[in-house]
């Protein structure tokens, strides 16, 4: 028996002798195997700056969400100061989860024995615990995680050793600057589930050559396969610019100060590992993916607008969204099926504007978790 591990590590490193324009699929193991899965987590999710989530999603002071990131339990708030935090949902005293779900509280009171911590994680209350002999209040405080908001996204680092994610993002920000994330309306989120590997919904997010073919009636008359153009990339993004059919009207309201090739494509793109951003004119879809196991992703997904959201561009593109997302976790889940053959070989990658930015990300993951990368 072969290990799968050191099969995908060795067909990562082969990739790095090959051509762009020879570009060929990895080995199907690559998106079924848990043992492979296993070092995703601990090499990828647990060590790059992974999104998680808007700042759409809790506007105020004492607003948060639950999330799970690689069995982590994470609680995401706005603290009183108007500061994004991210801190451990697990209490101090037995390990149960603090909350679930979204809300808005100033403190977090533990359902199971009633201990309290406040937002910043400090633990307020612990009834009974002084009659315990070196029990300290103040060796009990919540974990906190690395975070830096981004455009408006929040990000994550686990392990708190990553250097700061906006310098990274450079070369990025020329291409995406003119339409203006930062300033647009928080209009829809929503938390989900797909039964396929994560790197499957990012691979179909960033290539367009299904564009036409998937999404006949929803996306193909406005950007259809023939017109997309990759972009420049880098360590940190791919992305390429799915271009409007000339026929199809402006999409308004867009920024001032869209360039007029601008305002006739939308740029798709990746900040690698996780979050993956379609950024049209006047709304912008995006999903954040966490893996939960090899053949499950965890979605949490929305769309911002310069629209507010009760406008009807907005609700327009919020259907749209829902109906090329089914369109989407259709395929993935029966193409996760079909990449449990035993008999599927890699083949070749379509031309560069069409699935380049698959290579890219196929390029990642070789500089992460290549076998000729030491891991530790
Ligand atoms: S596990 Fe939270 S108070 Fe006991
Ligand atoms: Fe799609």
């Amino acid at each position: 028996m072969t290990n799968p591990v050191q099969e995908i590590r060795d067909a990562l490193t082969h990739l790095k002798s090959v051509s762009a324009d020879q570009a060929q699929t990895m080995p199907p193991i690559y998106y079924t195997s848990p043992e492979f899965l296993a070092l995703e987590e601990d090499h990828i999710f647990r060590k790059e700056w992974i999104c998680i989530g808007h700042v759409g999603e809790i506007p105020n002071p004492g607003d948060y969400f639950a999330t799970e990131l690689v069995g982590e339990q994470l609680i995401v708030l706005r603290t009183q100061e108007g500061d994004v935090r991210i801190l451990s949902n697990v209490c101090r005293h037995r390990g149960n989860m603090l909350v679930e779900g979204t809300g808005n509280r100033k403190n977090f009171i533990c359902s199971y024995h009633a201990w309290v911590y406040n937002s910043e994680g400090a633990l307020l209350n612990a009834p009974l615990m002084d009659r315990i002999e070196g029990f300290d209040k103040a060796n009990c405080t919540l974990p906190s995680f690395t975070c830096e908001v981004w455009e408006g996204f929040i990000y994550v680092n686990l392990n708190g050793n990553a250097e700061p994610l906006a310098p990274k993002l450079e070369n990025l920000m020329p291409i995406i600057k003119n339409y203006r994330m930062a300033e647009r309306n928080f209009v829809y989120g929503e938390e989900t589930v797909w039964a396929t590997n994560w790197k499957c919904l990012a691979e179909n997010f960033m290539e367009g050559y299904h564009l036409s073919p998937t999404h006949n009636k929803t996306l193909h008359p406005i950007t259809p396969t023939s017109l997309c153009v990759k972009m420049p990339h880098d360590d940190y993004f791919t992305g390429y610019w799915a271009k409007y059919d000339p026929k199809y009207p402006e999409r308004l309201p867009y920024p001032e100060g869209l360039t007029k090739e601008e305002t006739r494509q939308s740029p798709m793109f990746c900040i690698n590992p996780n979050h993956v951003i379609g950024l049209a004119t006047n709304a912008c879809v995006y999903m954040c993916l966490r893996p939960l196991g090899p053949d499950h992703v965890g979605i949490r997904w929305g769309v911002i607008s310069t629209a507010e959201p009760d406008d009807q561009s907005a609700i327009d593109y919020v259907k749209l969204c829902h109906d090329f997302n089914e369109e989407d976790k259709t395929k993935l889940e029966t193409l996760q099926k079909g990449l449990k053959s035993r008999y599927l070989k890699p083949g070749y990658l379509a031309p560069a504007d069409f699935e380049g930015t698959i290579w890219d990300l196929y390029q990642f993951m070789a500089r992460r978790l290549g076998s000729d990368v030491k891991i530790d």
